[in-house]
This record gives C-alpha cells, sequence and structure tokens, in this order.
C-alpha cells in the first residue's frame, strides 16, 4: 500500500508545497498539514477494518505522508490495546469506561507514534541530524527512531525533567542538553544550535509530519468500534498535537467512507495551573493566549503555556462540540495510584489527569453517566521515577 499524500498545506494562508521540499513554519508564522488524495486513499485503503480486529501503524499507510515503503522507521509502535475499567470507573458512577493503554508503545509513550511518521520523513527527505525540545516523552521517542535510522538526535530538555526520560533518550545515543525553566527555554536553547549546527528542527508543529503519525490513535478506534464509536475521547493536551490528530483523522476518514459524519466529542485536559485552552473556550477566544506563569506540576507533558497551534486545537474541540477542562495538580498522583491498585495500569501524570476529567465532567453533567468514554492513558508511570 502506497501513500496518498499529494502536498502539504498552510493550515492558515493556504499555501502549498510539494512532497519533495523539506519544510518548516509557513512564511505566514503557521503550520503547514499534509493532504491527501482521498479518492486514491480510499481504493488502497479498502473498506474500514473489521470490529474488534487490533490493525499495526503502517496499515494505514494510504493517509501517512511517507511516499516509499523503503523509508519506514518501524520499531513495533501502534496497536494499542483498549481495556475496559474494572473498579474504578464504576465506582465514579461511570458504566462504559474505556482506556486505551498508550503505554504499550515503544519508549512507552504515544510519542512514538508521532516520532515513527516524522523520522521516516525525515529519512525519505536525507536529513542526517534531528532535534526537538521537548517535556521528555517526545524527545526519547525521537531519539529511538533516530537511532533506528542511523541519524544524530539532539534532545533540549527542561532539568526537572524525570531521570529515566533522559536516561532513555542518552541509551539511545542523543545528546541530551539540559536548561534551566521551561519548554519555552527549551526552545530558545535549540534554536541558538540548530542553524550554525545544521540540526533540523523537530519542534511541536513547526515540524508537519508528527501529527500524522498521531492520526493513527484514530484511525485504530475506527477499526476497533466501527459503527459503535466512542461518544468521548478524552485526551491530555499539551503542545494539541495529539488532540488536533484526532480531528484531521476524522475528516480523513469520513473522506474516505470509514465513517459517517457522526464523530465522539474531543475533551482537551489541561491543568488548572496551566490552562491556556481552558481558558479560550470559555472565552469564546479563537487564539490561544499564552499563560502566564504555569505551576510546578509532575505533568510535565501539559506544561505548555503557549501552544503553537491555537487556532487548530480550539477549532477540532468546538467543531466536535467538546470541551476542556483543568485539573488540579493533587488530583494526579491520586488518581494515579488508584488507576494502579483498582485497574492494574500504571500511568504518567498526564494520562492520570486524562482519567481524573471523566468523574468531574459527570459531577458537571456534561458527561452523561452511560456514554462510552474513552480515556487515553499516554505514557507508563515507569518512565517517571
Ligand atoms: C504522556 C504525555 N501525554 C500527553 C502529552 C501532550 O501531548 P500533545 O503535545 O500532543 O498535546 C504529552 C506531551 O509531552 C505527554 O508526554
Ligand atoms: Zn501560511
Amino acid at each position: 500500500m502506497t501513500s496518498a499524500f499529494t502536498h502539504l498545506e498552510c493550515s492558515a494562508c493556504g499555501a502549498r508545497r510539494t512532497p519533495t521540499e523539506i519544510v518548516g513554519v509557513c512564511d505566514c508564522g503557521e503550520t503547514f498539514l499534509a493532504r491527501y488524495d482521498l479518492e486514491r486513499a480510499r481504493a488502497a485503503l479498502g473498506p474500514r477494518p473489521s470490529p474488534g480486529r487490533r490493525t499495526s501503524f503502517w496499515e494505514y499507510a494510504p493517509l501517512l505522508p511517507v511516499l516509499d515503503p523503503a523509508n519506514r522507521v518501524t520499531l513495533g509502535e501502534g496497536g494499542a490495546p483498549v481495556i475496559p475499567s474494572r473498579r474504578w470507573g464504576a465506582r465514579h458512577g461511570l458504566s462504559r469506561l474505556l482506556f486505551q493503554w498508550e503505554g504499550s508503545n515503544p519508549t512507552l509513550s504515544f510519542k512514538a507514534r508521532g516520532a515513527a511518521c516524522a523520522i521516516s520523513r525525515a529519512k525519505e527527505l536525507g536529513i542526517r541530524k534531528v532535534a526537538l525540545p521537548s517535556a521528555g516523552n517526545a524527545g526519547s521517542a525521537l531519539a529511538a527512531y533516530a537511532a533506528a535510522a542511523g541519524m544524530e538526535a539532539l534532545v533540549v530538555v527542561p532539568e526537572e525533567t524525570p531521570g529515566p526520560v533522559k536516561a532513555e533518550a542518552r541509551a539511545f545515543g542523543a545528546e541530551v542538553m539540559e536548561v534551566a525553566g521551561g519548554l519555552p527555554e527549551a526552545s530558545r536553547a535549540l534554536a541558538q544550535r540548530a542553524e550554525s549546527e545544521g540540526w533540523f528542527v523537530c519542534s511541536t508543529w513547526m515540524e508537519p509530519y508528527r501529527v500524522e503519525g498521531k492520526k493513527t490513535m484514530a484511525f485504530e478506534i475506527a477499526g476497533r468500534f466501527g459503527e459503535d464509536l466512542p461518544d468521548v475521547i478524552i485526551f491530555p493536551t499539551g503542545g494539541g498535537v495529539g488532540t488536533v490528530a484526532f480531528w484531521k483523522a476524522f475528516d480523513e476518514m469520513e473522506g474516505v467512507g470509514w465513517i459517517g459524519t457522526r464523530r465522539p466529542r474531543l475533551v482537551a485536559v489541561q491543568l488548572e495551573s496551566c490552562a491556556p485552552i481552558v481558558r479560550a473556550m470559555d472565552n469564546g477566544d479563537e487564539t490561544l493566549e499564552p499563560w502566564l506563569e504555569p505551576g510546578e506540576t509532575d505533568a510535565a507533558g501539559l506544561k505548555v503555556p503557549a501552544p503553537r497551534a491555537g487556532k487548530l486545537i480550539l477549532k477540532a474541540l468546538r467543531a466536535s462540540r467538546g470541551t476542556a477542562i483543568g485539573i488540579p495538580e493533587n488530583e494526579l498522583s491520586h488518581v494515579g495510584s488508584a488507576l494502579g491498585k483498582e485497574e492494574g495500569l500504571w500511568t504518567s501524570p498526564e494520562g492520570a489527569a486524562a482519567a481524573a476529567a471523566a468523574p468531574m465532567l459527570l459531577d458537571t453533567g456534561w458527561l452523561g453517566k452511560e456514554e462510552k468514554i474513552l480515556v487515553f492513558l499516554t505514557a507508563s508511570g515507569l518512565k517517571y521515577g
């Protein structure tokens, strides 16, 4: 199966680039998105996979941007299991709560999906050196795929990044540069080195292909659930790549006839102490204002004070009739430990935040207790030691 990728299109001004060009952000400052010939994709994909079958990442190649199958860099990403809640959901009055366990991915987080796609495209374009500022998981995922592809990798992380994540990236041979401060400081430090040292920057929303890999989460949902899609998808949102990937994938799946017009409502889960998306949703804004002075948190992946793709995130949430919610810090360890003991799932603080949102939204009446709810546990707790 080959890709039906035709071109990149700027999400704001519509400028186009060909698949053979190496691109970052558009001249207008916004993000490029990959576009496909959906008729060709429809023919190549065939009918939606039958419900219940566990599919694999590269089955969706027609809607992924890697043109030559020889350039696929794979470590066994995707195909994450969905596990119905055994106790925790019922205890909170949620009768149809499901967990998608992304800790089964290479490097134990969903970031492997984005890295698989970004590195495969980088290989296709002849790039030899890749770099990324990261709260941790995206960096170690990129480092693993760069190692698999025989590329050099530089990962710039805040000092406070958990030790196991830094050790993991180093184990893959990446240079791990630690900086004082948070993600904005890491991005600035990387920008200072990138040009003079010739690194290709894979920063969130400055590189167009990580979002494409994350779409496979939605493709898997369509295959697994068939006509009976979840009513609600709850996802922990930092830079918003995962959140936008769902919406883009649902659009494309409608285009190839895999789903109808009914789609899950999307919930973006943030932290009370860093909630630019929640604030913009509440205020009816179309763009995000940076969140000044984000608080200390264990959920480093959600401490993103100024997500670049604000417009895309807000559009995806509103179009799905979704919402955004901020979680208090003390809920993370509380819910994380309950999921370990009651479900046998030890998730990262970001995953715990996503789960914590479900009972909170039931309390406000936004969720119905009979609704089918899919909560994304985006990484394993092992990485946060
Ligand atoms: C475990 C985990 N979950 C969720 C997120 C947020 O992902 P996104 O940037 O796609 O919104 C991150 C980002 O670092 C993460 O590491
Ligand atoms: Zn543009």
